[in-house]
């Protein structure tokens, strides 16, 4: 062996031993972070908010999308007794929100002042009320000189207002974007904005969950996670599936674009789709409220809108009059198997697999199959296949689809833990609450007399104890199993999804 050749000979070693010892540490480094159930995806580390609050996606109910500027004392605790009676307070819709439209403007010192008519006890009896019944209370204002329906807004009032939020035992503030003095436009002067709010907030001392309205412009996902719990993604959602409209600028044509409105539910999720990965625990892409109630889309339509909000873990804010809900409409809201994904210990947002164009185009002449995923906490996986076209499609996803995020995550090696395996299946809309049960429910009986594997008491018992105990109504309903490199075949009504829970045989 000549002397380069040695030469050479030892560096390889070298290499390889170099190499072993970050393969290695990289695996150490995954262990730590993944614990012992979880996967290739936790190695994002856990995030903590910046106020240690919002570590789940917040759920309750906000006026806005049925009632506009309508607020009162009345209407928000008759709506809050209705919510408990309908057992959804029990399913975990916690937070009652005031939106806009509350105040007369502002008082000699500067604070705002409540209309005298509409809350003729005052914001803080109204809170205490609210907590009393089992609630948090939320409220609303914008950073900017007017809120967007042109009451007194919070910009350059931001130390005022968090005191009055504080001072009322507020636990959740919507911070809008409207009449925002030209203070937008570029990432810098939003964040300036918003963060002042959110520093005042914080110097209150009272815990209040921060949430931007900021309609996804100026790159919101990408900043505001140090200074807030959550932040819109989109312009206003409106009562559509997927018609498109002018008005909803998507941040693909103006990210800084303002005016953003009426946005279907296909083209939040769309939008949705390249933003997802920031959602974390302590910090979620918001999708806005949901609509489902409010009579613009039909069963399948609001069962898709409902499952994507709760697989994506935006806020679930139900947005409709619950006095005259259906019952097919509460039993979309209250089924516990998909809460769950909502609720899951381990929060983030499901990503998308897969979109395909279809043939069976609709009236706006649009046909897309998607596939999302999402790994829970107790490593099941969860699929959604998503039929964006005119009739009923068969959907088929492949192991390989489902696990393609372990696939791609670089260690092509543990790829064979899911794809060599056999899955179970549980449909989580197989045992959604029927018409009857809900009709019993609507009708004055207490929730807790439907059956266990259909309804489900959080207070009692929290999503993440129950996911630990395999508690039936976490589970959906068991439909078949997946071979090792087999595939998955669900037939989904139109504008219809089919979401299902993944368990590793055995596992
Ligand atoms: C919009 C906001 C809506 C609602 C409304 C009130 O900007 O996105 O959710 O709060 O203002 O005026």
């Amino acid at each position: 062996m000549t002397r380069i050749e040695t030469k050479n000979m030892r560096l390889h070693i070298v290499a390889l031993i170099y190499c072993f010892k970050i393969v290695r540490g990289t695996e150490l480094g995954q262990e730590v972070l993944r614990g012992p159930q979880s996967d290739l995806s936790d190695i994002i580390a856990p995030s903590r908010s910046y106020n240690g609050l919002n570590q789940h996606p917040p759920m309750g109910w906000n006026n806005w999308n049925a009632f506009g500027c309508e607020v009162s004392e009345e209407m928000l605790i008759s709506t809050a007794q209705t919510i408990a009676d309908y057992g959804l307070r029990d399913l975990g819709y916690e937070y009652i929100m005031m939106d806009d439209c509350w105040s007369i403007g502002r008082n000699l010192t500067g604070y705002l002042v409540p209309d005298p008519e509409r809350f003729p006890n005052g914001i803080r009896h109204l809170a205490d009320r609210l907590h009393a019944m089992g609630f948090k209370f939320g409220m609303y204002s914008s950073a900017g000189t007017l809120t967007c329906a042109l009451y007194a807004g919070s910009l350059g009032f931001e130390t005022e207002d968090a005191a009055f939020f504080a001072e009322n035992h507020v636990d959740y503030l919507k911070y809008d974007n409207c009449y925002n003095n030209g203070l937008q436009g570029t990432p810098e002067l939003s964040f300036n904005r918003y963060d002042t709010m959110s520093k005042a907030l914080l110097a209150t001392g009272r815990p209040i969950v921060y949430a931007l309205c900021q309609w996804g412009t100026d790159y919101v996902w990408q900043w505001s996670q140090p200074i807030s719990n959550s932040a819109r993604m989109s312009g206003d959602i409106y009562d559509s599936f997927n018609r498109p409209d002018p008005g909803c600028i998507t941040p693909d044509d103006a990210p800084s674009a303002l005016a953003l409105y009426k946005c279907s539910v296909m083209s939040i999720l769309n939008t949705m789709a390249t933003v997802q990965s920031m959602s974390r625990s302590g910090w979620f892409n918001d999708m806005d409220m949901l609509e489902v109630g409010n009579g613009g889309m039909d069963d399948n339509e609001y069962v898709t809108h409902f499952s994507m909000w709760a697989m994506l873990s935006s806020p679930l804010l139900i947005s409709t009059d619950i006095v005259s809900i259906s019952p097919a409409d509460l039993s979309i809201l209250s089924n516990p198997s998909v809460i769950a994904l909502s609720q899951d210990p381990s929060p983030r947002a499901g990503s998308r697999i897969w979109k395909n164009e279809c043939q069976d185009k609709d009236q706006f002449g649009l046909c897309d199959h998607q596939l999302w995923t999402r790994t829970m906490a107790n490593g099941d996986k969860v699929i959604a296949l998503i039929n964006g076209g005119n009739g009923p499609a068969t959907l088929t996803a492949s192991l390989n689809d489902i696990f393609t995020d372990e696939l791609t995550s670089g260690t092509y090696r543990l790829s064979r833990q899911y794809i060599e395996q056999k899955w179970d299946v549980y449909d989580l809309w197989a045992n959604r609450m029927s018409v009857d049960d809900a009709n019993v429910i609507l009708n004055g009986s207490e929730a807790s007399t439907v059956k266990s594997n259909v309804w489900y008491n959080s207070t009692e018992l929290p999503y993440a104890e129950g996911l630990q105990i395999n508690h039936p109504a976490l589970l959906g309903g068991y439909v078949g199993e997946i071979e090792p490199h087999g595939k998955w075949a669900a037939e989904v009504a139109r504008h219809g999804v089919g979401l299902y829970r993944l368990r590793k045989r055995g596992g």
